[in-house]
């Protein structure tokens, strides 16, 4: 284990073996890639630290490298970066921060490898292979990082007080890890994210939002939100979700903790889809339950209206959290206002115009929505979940059977607001627009076929109710 020459095998690493005894620079490779590499999760980033000059170091591997692979060099942070294919390598020489408090922009000395290892913000993460004449290949773990590894832990280098303090980033990061790798947090990192929770209002939105994303692409993100919600720092960067959080009882009757049912239901979409959007759509598709929550004698708690209210909730979370503001964002806002329909049509007669409707409102979304649907289904009576399932499956079918039939997805009436213009020598205004609604309410309702004669006749009739002359 301790010798992984046989491992080094791109070949940028035999060049740095040449390139830092020619210099009598100290190499190692770092980081995120010995973490990858040892955990058997290919990595296309390669961080090698030079103990020395970094960008003296990457200039002649390129030289050495030929082939037009160029070295890009950024001065100011003392680092050099040559994109190899689709390997992106980054030279920086080793760095011993101290960080100013206000400030996530540390004051940086030039270190031994040692204080680069020191700087790191996890064990797993201060891992380093050698690259060096004597030495090439051998592993240096001064943290005990791979039997962190190996028992599945979270731990941080030093003190957790002073690695979270230097980068509050780093708390996202050790959450985000433990999560992508189910791993525990050691009992004193977590003690410190507590602590200095405070500290990640320093840290921009975007880089906050980059970690909650890798923790929704996590196989199983509940792990991620959960320690979120127990050191608090979920309430400070999502306060709307920890509003979930918590059962109220009158009367006897209780509702279920709305927190914990949509992590169950996140936790279960992912099992079907890899689509970060969809994962979105199922962390908020009960975000207005505290809002609209009501205890009603007869009938116990009800969210009236929380599909609706949830759905225009979405575009401030997306801005807050510096998520995008365009098709994802309405895609997002489409599934939760939609989310309690097939739920709807599956509890009651499942009619042709209700489905036709659905599919008309969901368009191509239609199979993400089922499958946000089947995944909310999270009752602990199995005989309910098996009916629910057994509904969704005639739902589902029926949804074939239609689209088959009238071919509703992406589907536009038969006549436009310039027809109808037309149709009455009319500018377009109001009665353009209600005979426009008419159609398409009376095509979707079954009312009149899905075809021109129909819509005509239909339009004619409308036209005359409303004053209007048709003239052909
Ligand atoms: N690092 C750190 N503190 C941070 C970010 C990074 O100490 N806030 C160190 C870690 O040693 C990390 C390395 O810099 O392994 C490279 O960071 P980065 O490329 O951002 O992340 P990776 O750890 O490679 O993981 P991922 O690509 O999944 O973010």
């Amino acid at each position: 284990m301790n010798n992984l020459k046989d491992k080094l095998t791109h070949p940028v690493f035999a060049i740095v073996l040449q390139c830092a005894d020619e210099l009598n620079v100290p190499a190692y490779v770092i980081g995120g890639w010995v973490r990858d590499l040892l955990l058997g999760r290919p990595s296309k980033d390669i961080d090698i630290v030079a103990i020395g000059s970094g960008i003296e170091l990457a200039k002649l591997v390129s030289k050495k490298l030929g082939g037009g692979h160029k070295v890009n060099i950024y001065k100011n942070f003392g680092t050099a970066q040559i994109v190899y294919g689709d390997y992106d390598i980054e030279f920086v020489g080793g760095r011993k921060e101290s960080y100013q408090f206000e400030s996530r922009k540390p004051s940086v000395e030039n270190g031994t490898l040692e204080d680069d290892q020191n700087r790191r913000d996890l064990t797993i993460n201060a891992l380093a292979i050698s690259l060096c004449k004597g030495d090439y290949g051998t592993l240096l773990d001064p943290f005990n990082g791979i039997d962190d590894m190996k028992l599945g832990i979270i731990r941080t280098p030093l003190n957790p007080d002073i690695t979270f303090s230097d980068d509050p980033l780093r708390m996202m990061r050790a959450i985000r890890f433990a999560a992508q790798l189910n791993y525990t947090i050691a009992a004193e990192p977590l003690a410190g994210i507590v602590t200095n929770k405070e500290r990640i209002g320093i840290i921009s939105k975007e880089r906050i939002s980059d970690e909650l994303n890798k923790i929704m692409l996590a196989p199983v993100p509940s792990v991620g939100f959960k320690l979120l919600f127990d050191t608090g720092l979920l309430h400070l960067i999502f306060p709307q979700m920890v509003l979930l959080y918590g059962v109220e009882t009158i009367d006897g009757k209780s509702h279920k903790d709305n927190f914990y049912h949509t992590l169950q239901v996140l936790d279960n979409i992912c099992k079907n889809t890899e689509n970060l959007w969809l994962r979105w759509a199922a962390l908020l598709h009960d975000i207005a339950k505290p809002q609209t929550k009501r205890f009603e004698p007869t009938h116990g708690w009800t969210f009236h209206g929380h599909e609706d209210k949830g759905s225009r909730m979405v575009p401030k979370i997306f801005a807050e959290l510096k998520l995008p503001l365009n098709e994802k964002m309405k895609y997002v806002q489409k599934l939760v206002l939609l989310h309690l329909r097939p739920i709807v049509l599956a509890k009651s007669e499942v009619t042709d115009s209700a489905v036709r409707r659905l599919l008309f409102e969901a368009g191509d979304d239609i199979d993400d929505l089922m499958c946000l649907c089947e995944a909310d289904i999270t009752s602990k009576n199995e005989y309910k979940v098996q009916k629910y399932l057994k509904n969704f499956e005639l739902v589902r079918h029926k949804l074939k059977e239609i689209e088959e039939k009238d071919n509703m997805r992406n589907w536009q009436p038969p006549i436009s607001g310039e027809d109808i213009m037309k149709a009455f020598n009319v500018p377009a205004g109001k009665e353009v627009g209600l005979i426009k609604n008419a159609i398409r309410e009376a095509i979707l309702d079954g009312i009149i076929k899905n075809d021109v004669q129909e819509a005509t006749q239909f339009m004619i009739t409308k036209g005359k109710e409303l004053g209007l002359r048709y003239v052909g």
